[in-house]
């Protein structure tokens, strides 16, 4: 009998958990709640969430389904109205054709990427994950005990996979890849014709599978959104995740959905169906009229997202070594601030990481933002632009100030 009392506590918890990182957005949202909590002026930049209301449109179906007695259980994959809704959208923005029975309406964006991570992929299997990336990518894929593979762009190239990087990276062991556009955190946004470089690679790979993270799709300064599922030869592979979070000011109300081949999407559903089953049946009525009333809502947000982010990078063109490409999309800015790396702080510490510097400017300018570890982009930071005009010019005033007395 080995003697137990001399062994070191052996953690209950399972390996895959032990494995996975905490969300770093998460993190440094605590993080900056407990300064709040003590008083502290702290302007939150941290967090990916729109500051608008839903608008009064979809709260008022919200009331009417109470009302009308949505209480109940719904289908696993969605209730029919939302998931033809969802269609019909698919064709009006996307040209793109589905049936009901390839969406499956989740727990936001978030459960739409994780089941289908979970349902494609098996231990030991390569997923290519674009970077810099979506801080939950790379923990879904190792949850599923996959093994993430990280594909950097240059910042010469805004921060996106070229095709040819992508060619390079597959292996026989690949069976997915990953990336949003518009990017959170970049804000690069793919087009068209990049999209279709990267399904020339596709094609040439029949085993490998895309999971298209389109929920910044209404947030785009450029124009056009262009969808991987738009391209013949590899739609079949493609699953397009999507929400109302962003676009149309839901965050708390925890719906997406994602669009798929008939036999992914059921993989998809079965999944969910032990896991949560259908999601919220108010929001799922909510989201309904959301998606019945257009998009006009959100372009009135994506005109005031696209006056901040003009509004910020007229700011921080003056803050030296803030290198910061020209978002097209999402509410980010994410310069690269390595400059400020093995600089001296007042207290005499040195700030090695972007880790370091989100933490000095945290205690020093009482900003809080993300650093650029958590999107695999170390020498990079990301700072919402999801705050009102007034709060963002304080909050790059102080960061100047803050950098500023770094030695
Ligand atoms: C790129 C990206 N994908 C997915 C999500 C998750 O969205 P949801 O709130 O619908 O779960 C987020 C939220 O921040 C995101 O930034």
């Amino acid at each position: 009998m080995p003697d137990t009392t001399t062994l070191a506590p052996v953690s209950p918890l399972s390996h895959r958990l032990l494995a996975m990182n905490e969300s770093a957005t998460i993190a440094m949202v605590k993080k900056a709640r407990e300064l709040m909590a003590k008083g502290i002026d702290i302007i939150n930049l941290s967090f990916g969430e729109p500051d608008f209301q839903t608008p009064q449109y979809i709260k008022d179906a919200a009331k009417q389904a109470l009302d009308d007695g949505y209480t109940f259980y719904t289908p696993v994959p969605g209730i029919p109205e939302l998931r033809q809704a969802i269609c019909d959208k698919f064709k009006r923005d996307n040209q793109l054709d589905f049936q009901p029975n390839q969406i499956v309406v989740s727990t936001g964006a978030k459960q739409a990427l994780a089941n289908a991570v979970l349902s494609l992929v098996n231990p030991g299997e390569e997923v290519i994950v674009f970077a810099p990336y979506w801080v939950s990518y790379e923990e879904m894929v190792k949850l599923a005990e996959g093994v993430p593979v990280t594909l950097v762009g240059t910042l010469e190239n805004e921060y996106k996979v070229t095709a040819a990087q992508l060619e390079a990276a597959i292996t026989p062991r690949t069976k997915l890849i990953m990336y949003s556009s518009p990017c959170n955190p970049t804000g690069a946004v793919f087009s068209r014709e990049e999209l279709g470089e990267i399904a020339e690679v596709l094609a040439r790979h029949p085993q490998v599978y895309a999971l298209a993270d389109e929920i910044y799709e209404y947030i785009n300064f450029v124009g056009e959104h262009a969808s991987l599922a738009h391209f013949e030869a590899i739609k079949d592979r493609v699953i397009t995740v999507n929400g109302f979070s962003k676009g149309y000011a839901m965050t708390g109300w925890r719906l997406g959905y994602l669009a798929a081949r008939q036999d992914i999407a059921a993989a998809c559903e079965k999944m969910q169906s032990q896991i949560t089953s259908g999601t919220c049946s108010i929001a799922q009525r909510a989201g309904l009229a959301a998606l019945r009333g257009g998009r006009s809502s959100a372009d009135e947000m994506v005109a005031a997202y696209r006056r901040r982010r003009d509004l910020v990078l007229d700011i921080v063109k003056d803050i030296p070594g803030f290198n910061t490409p020209t978002p097209s999309g999402a509410f980010y800015i994410f310069p690269e601030v390595s400059a400020y790396f093995n600089r001296l702080a007042p207290d005499g510490s040195t700030i090695a990481t972007s880790m370091d510097l989100a933490l000095y400017l945290l205690n020093d300018a009482h900003v809080s933002a993300v650093s650029g570890d958590a999107f695999g982009a170390p020498e990079c930071m990301r700072f919402s632009t999801a705050a009102a005009d007034d709060k963002l010019v304080e909050a790059f005033r102080r960061i100047k100030a803050s950098l500023a007395k770094l030695g």
